[in-house]
Order: C-alpha cells, then structure tokens, then sequence
C-alpha cells in the first residue's frame, strides 16, 4: 500500500485566497494555482488547466511535463468532463475509455469543470504517477479550489 500523505485543503483554499485575491489576469490566476497545487499535493506528476478556446480544449498553465494542446470536447477524462459537466475521478485511466496518455507516468487522475457566468470555460487537470491517488475528499477539496477561481476571474 502506498503512502499517500493528504493535502491539507483548508491551507491550500486560504493561501489561494490570498495569492489571487488582488489578481484578475487568467493567466496569472491559473499559473500561480497550479504552481500552488503542485506544491502541495503529495504523489501527483502533473497539474494543470485546459480552457475552451473554438469549442476545444486548449493547454493552459500548468507544471509538469510537456502535453497535449488540442482535446475534443467530449473525449478523454478532460474532455468528457466537460460534456457531462461533472467532476471525473479515475482510479485507474488505463480503464477509462479514450483516455489520452499525454505522461507515460500517469496511472489516475481527477478533472474538475471550471466555470464563468454560469458556463463551462475549462477544467483543472491533476494526474497521479500511483492508482487510486484522489477521493472524494480530494473532489472536494479541489471543488472548493476551483470555485475560489471562479469567483476571481
Ligand atoms: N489525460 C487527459 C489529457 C490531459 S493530460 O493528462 C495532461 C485526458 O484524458 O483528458
């Protein structure tokens, strides 16, 4: 079994607060939350954004290893977070249909829609090198995350 050390969520929420709360520029947001993220979660390989751009996901900012730019809407765990505008925990993404290997080192991963005038306008992406690295109280957590965002840009 391997050790996974939890993300203190309450933490994260209230450095993000005040990294961001003066800030209204997308990119630097997304930049600093995802530097953030990776700085605090233990067990991930890549963390990330994709934002829709001509009905498209598009690489945002993120850490980690070079990815994809392009995913289709509807296709892959991003892209079907999108479609159904839910949260996509996968324990394991060799199991989840047209799931897109874009780090090799990837073995689960969770997706959250991010949204702005009430409308999906991309996702946070965090991949885990381990199975099974998010519950529910990561979906949570990074819930909460992704709506101290919304509420700034
Ligand atoms: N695995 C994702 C693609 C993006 S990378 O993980 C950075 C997917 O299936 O949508």
């Amino acid at each position: 079994m391997i050790d996974i050390k939890n993300t203190n969520y309450d933490l994260l929420q209230k450095q993000l607060s005040s990294l961001i709360e003066d800030e209204t520029n997308l990119i630097a947001i997304l930049s600093n939350a995802s530097a953030l993220i990776n700085d605090n979660m233990d067990k991930i390989n890549w963390v990330g954004f994709y934002l829709i751009e001509e009905n498209e996901l598009i690489l945002g900012p993120f850490q980690g290893h070079p990815a994809c730019v392009h995913i289709q809407i509807g296709k892959g765990v991003c892209g079907t977070a999108v479609s159904t505008n839910e949260t996509q925990v996968v324990k394991d993404v060799h199991q989840f249909p047209g799931h897109i290997a874009c780090d090799a080192n990837s073995n689960s991963e969770i997706v959250v829609p991010i949204h702005k005038d009430g409308k999906i306008i991309g996702v946070l992406d965090i991949d885990a090198p381990i199975k099974n690295r998010f519950n529910d109280q990561d979906r949570i957590g990074l819930e909460k995350i992704v709506s101290i965002i919304e509420n700034q840009i």
